[in-house]
C-alpha cells in the first residue's frame, strides 16, 4: 500500500469533488486518480487549482457521463482521447485516458495508447510530476510513486525518467529551468549534462517556433524570473534557438523596470488596455538583430514584433528630449508610440527625473488631448487640405497642448481664420 496523504489543507470542497470522481470510478468499474502539478503542490503545500484526472480507460466517455451527473459541460478531444468538464460552481477538471506514448522522432508530438496509470506516469516529464493520488474509495488517499517522486521532491531534486526524455520532448528542458526556479530545487547533475547534450544535437531546430514561445511564456509568468533566465544564460538555451539571442547581461535591471512599468500603467491608465506580455518580453529580445531573427523563428505577432521594435527605437528618439521640451514636442516625438515601450522606457534605472515626468504626462494626459479645432472645421471655414493645411491644424493643435489656447475661439483668433 502507498502512503496515504493528507487532505486537511485542500478545500473540503475539493475533497468532496476527488471522491464523488472515485466513486464514479467505482460504479462504472474504472479506476482513477489525480496526478501531475495537482499532487505534486498538495505535497509541497501550495494551492493548485489544476485537477488532472488518470482514467485507466475511455476517459472521454468517463468524462462524458460525469457531466451528465454534474449537469457541467463537456468538451471532449477525441483524438488525444482527452476531455475537461466545467462545472455549474466554475471548477474545470481534466480527464485524460492513462497512455503509454512512444515519439516516433525527437521534437514530434507523441503516439498515443491506452495504458495503465504506471506506463503514463512513466510517460512523463520529471518524478515530481510523476505522482499520482488514488480516488477510488476502499483506497482513496494513496500514493502512487513508481519513480521516487516523493523523494525527490523532498529532496528538492528535477530528474528525468529516462536518458531520452529532453530529446523526445526538448520543451522539457524549460519545464525543468521553470520548477527549479520556482521551488528553488536542483536539476539533477545527470539531467544538467543531458540538458547541455540535447541542446549539443541541435534537437531545439526541430520543435516549433510556438511550443517554444510558450515556454518562454510560461516562464516570463513566473516569480523567480532572473533566476530561471540566469539558468537561460547558464546553458545557452537562447543562443541555441537563435545564435543573434542573448539575454541581456543587465536582465535583473531590466526585469525590475518591467514589474514597475506594469505596476505604474495599471494605477495610472487604467481604461488603457495595456499587452503586459509584451513588456515582459522587452526585457529579454533587446538586440535590434536579434528581435527581427527571433520574432520570425518564434512566430510573434506582429503587434508583438512591432512594440519590440519600437522600444529599441524609442531609446534613441528620447535623446531628442529635453528638461526644456514643451509639451507639443514631447507629444510629436512620443505619439508614434505605443504605451507599452513607454511606461517601460519611463521605468528604465538611467532615466533622469525630468524625463520620467514627461513622458508620464505624455502618457496619462497628453496623449488624450482631443483637439478643439479638427480638419473638418478648417475645411468647413473653406480651407482646402494641403501642405499647409496640415501645419496649420498643427499650429492650432500644438498651441492647445502648450496652453497659448484653451478655446476654439482662441485657435481662429491665432491662425487668423474668421469664425
Ligand atoms: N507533462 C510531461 N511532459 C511535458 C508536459 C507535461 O510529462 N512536456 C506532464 C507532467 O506530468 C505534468 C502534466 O503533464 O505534471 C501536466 O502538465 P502541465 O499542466 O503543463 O504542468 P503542471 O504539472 O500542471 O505544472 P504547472 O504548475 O507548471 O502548470
Amino acid at each position: 500500500m502507498g502512503e496515504v496523504l493528507d487532505f486537511s489543507n485542500i478545500s473540503p470542497h475539493i475533497r468532496r469533488l476527488l471522491q464523488e470522481i472515485g466513486m464514479f470510478g467505482e460504479e462504472t468499474s474504472r479506476s482513477v486518480y489525480v496526478v501531475g502539478g495537482f499532487v505534486r503542490d498538495l505535497l509541497t503545500g501550495r494551492e493548485n487549482l489544476d485537477i488532472d484526472i488518470v482514467v485507466e480507460g475511455d476517459a472521454v466517455d468517463f468524462a462524458g457521463q460525469l457531466a451528465k451527473a454534474w449537469e457541467g459541460q463537456v468538451h471532449a478531444h477525441h483524438q488525444f482521447k482527452t476531455a475537461a468538464i466545467t462545472r455549474l460552481d466554475g471548477l474545470k477538471l481534466d480527464f485524460v485516458s492513462a497512455r503509454s506514448e512512444t515519439y516516433s522522432s525527437p521534437g514530434a508530438l507523441p503516439s498515443v495508447e491506452y495504458g495503465t496509470i504506471v506506463e503514463d506516469l512513466l510517460r512523463r516529464d520529471f518524478s515530481i510530476n510523476a505522482l499520482a493520488i488514488q480516488l477510488r474509495p476502499d483506497t482513496f488517499g494513496e500514493l502512487v510513486d513508481c519513480t521516487d517522486g516523493l523523494r525527490d521532491l523532498r529532496a528538492g531534486h528535477i530528474r528525468t525518467l529516462h536518458e531520452q526524455s529532453f530529446v523526445d520532448d526538448p520543451t522539457r528542458i524549460f519545464r525543468a529551468i521553470r520548477y527549479e526556479g520556482r521551488y528553488n530545487f536542483q536539476i539533477t547533475a545527470g539531467d544538467q549534462k543531458r540538458i547541455l547534450d540535447t541542446i549539443e544535437q541541435g534537437v531545439l531546430d526541430l520543435i516549433s517556433g510556438q511550443r517554444i514561445r510558450n515556454e518562454i511564456d510560461h516562464i516570463l509568468s513566473e516569480e523567480a524570473v532572473p533566476q530561471m533566465i540566469n539558468r537561460l544564460r547558464e546553458f545557452d538555451l537562447l543562443g541555441a534557438i537563435h545564435p543573434t539571442w542573448k539575454a541581456p547581461p543587465d536582465f535583473d535591471i531590466l526585469w525590475t523596470a518591467a514589474g514597475q512599468a506594469i505596476e505604474w500603467a495599471s494605477t495610472s491608465l487604467p481604461n488603457e488596455p495595456i499587452n503586459t506580455g509584451a513588456i515582459l518580453w522587452m526585457t529579454l529580445l533587446t538586440a535590434p538583430d536579434a528581435i527581427e531573427a527571433v520574432s520570425s523563428r518564434l512566430a510573434l505577432e506582429n503587434q508583438l514584433y512591432a512594440k519590440l521594435n519600437a522600444q529599441t527605437q524609442l531609446e534613441h528618439d528620447l535623446n531628442a528630449l529635453s528638461a526644456l521640451s514643451k509639451p507639443s514636442e514631447v507629444y510629436h516625438l512620443l505619439n508614434p508610440y505605443p504605451p507599452e515601450p513607454l511606461a517601460f522606457g519611463m521605468m528604465q534605472s538611467n532615466q533622469p527625473d525630468w524625463r520620467v515626468e514627461k513622458i508620464g504626462d505624455y502618457l496619462t494626459h497628453l496623449m488624450r488631448v482631443q483637439p478643439l479645432v479638427t480638419g473638418e472645421d478648417l475645411i468647413q471655414r473653406g480651407l482646402k487640405p494641403s501642405r499647409a493645411f496640415s501645419d496649420l491644424l498643427w499650429k492650432a493643435f500644438a498651441a492647445q497642448l502648450n496652453g497659448q489656447v484653451s478655446t476654439a475661439q482662441e485657435i481662429y483668433q491665432l491662425l487668423d481664420i474668421e469664425k
